[in-house]
């Protein structure tokens, strides 16, 4: 279906979770519920719907807290959502995140089999999510949403994850994370990369034009699917000691290891890119949003600067995909939330503590299969699409031992060897977040 005039999107149905950025830094808590009992379960939606935010970007939620609420497609039916609607929706949300194991390369120990329970399976049906700048704002909103179910027998909380932003917006690994973000047309939502137009709203939202000008295939009837969108939830268990030993063995010097790990991720550790910043860190440029993601990779496609291999470069090339895919990678882009659970491993520290530590991922997106699927399979997974076929992402590909990254460098380039995986999948779901609308269409179901 092609759109003649893109719709101003309706913020005010939007959840104000899905396009909001978040504070910075925050509190955060995930919970899992199950439904047990379907009138129950309608009735936490009606609830629910009274204290989900949307509205402007700008525009502070109340209590100054947000909540999202989203669906698997296991909860969708335990709503009682009629079977043709169920039938509409895309066809990796209705399968799960599980059942996708073998393309995403969720095998061996990130295999659903070793998944933390309940995680992919049957009982998780609603994804509730708060964030807050503090923790008492968490606690006065997540207690909103607790006397949402707590007397509703019917409803059970089966699983809980508090995660955290820190000041210096650092994750696990010691990196500034959650810098590059693409602006959405129409949101208000100023973007992080200048030299990025502002991405298609139908990219994010449905029942928009995304940027091939079509409406996404969007789940029936209208008042459910649009103003929503879908959402991919993954916890990622982050194996730092390994990660520093790895670096520790392979450089000569820690200022070697500093720079050895920086061609991994694409950034120094303060969030300044390699493609400004190429031989040192500079916490300053870091530090600054007006810079620290203005750039493009055109002027370094041999990757000198920044090797193609890098997670962040493979992640979103940019400009750097041969001439016949460079349009495409506005077709890759997603919205993403990762947030920190777990203590840090104190600096310096090399031994692995034993304590469980990494991310919780977010990404937002109309399209399941060619955004989050195709930059996990073809850009993380694979290396075709830069010219080395055999290398994965360093940093959070599925690597077994016999990784390798090529670092190019004059007279001859550097290559990693043999790099283990140094991210572990706990587990995740395929969800889907509705509009605010919707959220009433569920509650009032009757069938
Ligand atoms: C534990 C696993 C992961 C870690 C530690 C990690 C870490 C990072 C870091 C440090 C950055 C640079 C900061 C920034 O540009 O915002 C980054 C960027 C990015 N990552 Fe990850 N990441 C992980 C997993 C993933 C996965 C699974 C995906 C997608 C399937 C992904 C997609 C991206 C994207 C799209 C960017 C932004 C690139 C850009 O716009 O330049 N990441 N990640």
């Amino acid at each position: 279906m092609t759109a003649a005039t893109p719709d101003a999107l309706e913020l005010d149905d939007i959840q104000s979770g899905v396009l909001h950025p978040r504070p910075s830094p925050y509190a955060g808590r995930h919970l899992l519920l199950r439904i047990v009992d379907r009138a129950d379960g309608r009735e936490l939606v009606r609830r629910l719907h009274g204290i989900v935010d949307a509205g402007r970007p700008s525009a502070r939620p109340a209590g100054g807290a947000w909540l999202t609420v989203a669906f698997t497609y296991q909860g969708l039916k335990a709503l009682g959502v009629p079977e043709a609607s169920l039938e509409s929706f895309a066809p990796e949300f209705k399968q799960g995140m599980a059942a996708r194991a073998a393309l995403l390369g969720d095998v061996g120990d990130n295999s659903p089999t070793n998944w933390e329970p309940p995680l992919g399976g049957p009982d998780v049906h609603v994804a509730l999510a708060v964030l807050s700048p503090d923790a008492a704002g968490l606690e006065t909103v997540a207690e909103r949403a607790r006397r949402g179910y707590a007397d509703l027998r019917g409803v059970e909380v089966i699983w809980r994850q508090d995660c955290y932003q820190l000041p210096n917006e650092r994750t696990s690994f010691g990196f500034k994370d959650g810098i590059g973000q693409p602006a959405v047309e129409g949101s208000g939502i100023p973007g992080s990369n200048p030299h990025e137009p502002p991405i298609k709203a139908g990219e994010f939202i449905l029942g928009y034009p995304d940027e091939t000008g079509s409406l996404p295939p969007m789940p029936t009837p209208e008042v459910l699917g649009r103003n929503g969108t879908y959402v991919v939830f993954r916890k990622l268990h982050t194996r730092v000691a390994a990660y520093r030993q790895y670096l520790r063995a392979k450089a000569a010097t820690r200022a070697d290891e500093a720079l050895l790990g920086a061609k991994m991720v694409g950034r120094w550790p303060s969030g300044a890119p390699l493609a400004i910043a190429p031989e040192r860190d500079d916490p300053a440029l870091g530090a600054d949003p007006e810079r620290n993601n203005a750039f493009s990779y055109g002027d370094d496609l041999r990757g000198f600067k920044c090797p193609a291999g890098a997670h962040a470069r493979r992640a979103n090339p940019r400009d750097a995909l041969d001439a016949e895919h460079l349009t495409d990678v506005r077709l890759h882009r997603m919205i993403r939330r990762g947030t920190s659970y777990g203590p840090m491993l104190p600096d310096g520290v090399l031994e692995d503590d034993g304590v469980d530590r990494g991310i919780v991922f977010v990404f937002v997106g109309t399209h399941l299969d060619r955004q989050f699927e195709f930059v996990k399979t073809q850009w993380l997974n694979d290396g075709i699409f830069i010219g080395a076929p055999a290398e994965k992402d360093p940093l959070v590909g599925a690597n077994d031992g016999t990784g390798t990254l090529t670092i190019p460098r004059r007279p001859i380039r550097r290559r990693l060897q043999e790099l283990p995986p140094f991210v572990v999948t706990r587990g995740g779901e395929y969800c889907f977040a509705p509009g605010l609308r919707a959220l009433r269409w569920l509650a009032d179901l009757d069938t």
